[in-house]
């Protein structure tokens, strides 16, 4: 299984909606994929329309419980879900004077291993213990930015803690890269801020763009992936593109 890591501290960047549609998008092309929220707003969960999880992944941080008594199907094929609940909220305090805190995800999601190609993890936007737990677990990160705003200043800082989780604790984390979000090609804006990211980081940023479409906006209403609310729409098309270049990425484009 290899682990993802979706990060960014500042709100509102497409991590969610990234990580739900990217996940959809794989398992469309047959991978087995595990989402794993560890954001207390419990975006993704609520996503996936799924309600009345009780500790979900909380249990798993804070209680010694497991991932597989933890997590729960979706209705989306090749998609598992390790669900966030209201009760993480107190996490990052109930985590604060627990040794080895910070590698607690990773531990945990071991066993979890073999029934999955890859998990991804949606993390929150602050650099606190869950979203650096997330980091120390995951074998990449991947990075939305926002197109809308200048979300450039942010990523100096995410990737300084990626340095820093890499020094201290997950020595092996890599950067799958950087991809567009909310893309508005009708805005000067948006295509700065796309050509700047690309000029910064030429290797890492993704070719595909994810656009501003408002299905992708809607489908959370419904519970679904964009994948199965409108498959034929913008924010469908984006990401089964990324999915596609995060394969071949890992050299197993085609399969
Ligand atoms: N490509 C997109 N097109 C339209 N709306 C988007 C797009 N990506 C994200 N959004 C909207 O922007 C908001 C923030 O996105 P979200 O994925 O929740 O960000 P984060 O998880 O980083 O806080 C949400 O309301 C979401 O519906
Ligand atoms: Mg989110």
């Amino acid at each position: 299984m290899r682990t993802i890591a979706v990060a960014m501290q500042k709100g509102g960047s497409g991590k969610t909606t990234t990580a739900v549609n990217l996940a959809a998008a794989l398992a469309e092309r047959g991978r087995r994929v595990l989402v794993v929220d560890v954001d207390p707003q419990a975006n993704a969960t609520s996503w996936f329309g799924v309600r009345d999880v009780g500790k979900g992944i909380f249990d798993c941080l804070c209680e010694n419980g497991s991932i597989s008594d933890a997590l729960v199907r979706t209705a989306t094929a090749g998609v598992d879900l390790v669900p966030a609940s209201a009760w993480l909220v107190g996490a990052e305090k109930a985590l604060a004077h627990e040794v080895g805190a910070e590698t607690i995800l990773r531990r945990r999601l071991k066993p979890a291993a073999d029934g999955y190609d890859l998990a991804l993890v949606d993390t929150p936007p602050t650099l606190g213990v869950l979203t650096v737990g997330a980091l120390a677990a995951a074998d990449q990160v991947l990075v939305p930015v926002e197109a809308h705003v200048l979300a450039l200043n942010g990523l100096a800082q995410l990737l300084r803690t990626v340095e820093a989780v890499r020094d201290r604790l997950n020595e092996s984390l890599g950067l799958l890269g950087m991809v567009a979000c909310r893309v508005d090609a009708r805005t000067r804006h948006g295509i700065e801020v796309v050509e700047e990211l690309r000029k910064r980081f030429p290797e890492q940023t993704f070719r595909t763009v994810i656009r501003e479409n408002i299905r992708l906006a809607e489908a959370p209403s419904f519970g679904q992936p964009v994948t199965a609310y409108d498959g034929k729409s913008a924010g469908a098309e984006d990401y089964r593109a990324l999915a596609a270049e995060v394969l071949s990425r890992w050299g197993v484009g085609g399969q």
